[in-house]
């Protein structure tokens, strides 16, 4: 099993590069902002309070969120690996998604943190939401992402270097750069 969480702050390249991941290593992706947006598109319940939360750049709840991710996680067959994009968040959505994995015999393999300076996050998710019209590509939103992504996320730095499982990556480059780092990276393991 490749189990792999893809880090980073908001713009550093998680989804852009978990598309050639899953790729090349055939395994599955779970996006949780893939998922939330689907669910805000369908109109649900999830997805109006979902899009309260979004909106305001803050996190959905941990319970909300763990659960989401168990039920997508369970709705895999034949699974190689997965790749967790945008999950975990949180040092309690770190924990609940070992005692998940641990409870079907499986671990995280690698974190991969992908580190860009700030001022490239901004004009990166400046452009895209010009492109895109995603809703929570504003400045005033992404300020209030990357305040969240500091404050509640980046502790997960530590947390994956004490379980030894962290792997810093230069996010800062060409995509097929980028991508080969990490394939350098998860190819070692
Ligand atoms: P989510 O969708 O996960 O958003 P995010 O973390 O803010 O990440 P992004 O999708 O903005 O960026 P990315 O790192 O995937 O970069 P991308 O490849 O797209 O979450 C959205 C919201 O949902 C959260 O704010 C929260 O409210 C909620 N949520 C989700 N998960 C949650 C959880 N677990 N708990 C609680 N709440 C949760 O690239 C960005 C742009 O840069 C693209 O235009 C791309 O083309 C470009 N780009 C990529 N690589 C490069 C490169 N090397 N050079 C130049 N441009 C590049």
């Amino acid at each position: 099993m490749l189990n792999i969480v893809i880090f980073g702050a908001p713009g550093s390249g998680k989804g852009t590069q978990s598309e050639r991941i899953v790729e090349k290593y055939g395994i599955n992706h779970i996006s949780t902002g893939d998922v939330l947006r689907a669910e805000i598109k369908n109109g649900t319940e999830l997805g109006k309070t979902a899009k309260g939360y979004i909106d305001q750049g803050q996190l959905i709840p941990d319970e909300l969120m763990i659960d989401i991710l168990a039920s997508v996680f369970d709705s895999f067959e034949d699974s190689k690996g997965v790749i967790f994009d945008g999950f975990p968040r949180t040092i309690a959505q770190a924990e609940a998604l070992k005692k998940m994995l641990a409870e079907r015999g499986q671990d995280v393999t690698v974190m991969v943190d992908l580190e860009v300076p700030e001022d490239e996050l901004m004009t990166r998710l400046i452009k895209r939401g010009k492109d895109s019209g995603r809703a929570d590509d504003n400045e005033e939103t992404i300020k209030k992402r990357l305040h969240v992504y500091h404050s509640q996320t980046a502790p997960l730095i530590d947390w994956y270097k004490n379980e030894k499982k962290y792997q810093h990556i230069n996010g800062l480059g060409t995509m097929d750069g980028i991508f080969a780092d990490i394939c350098e990276a998860v190819d070692k393991l």
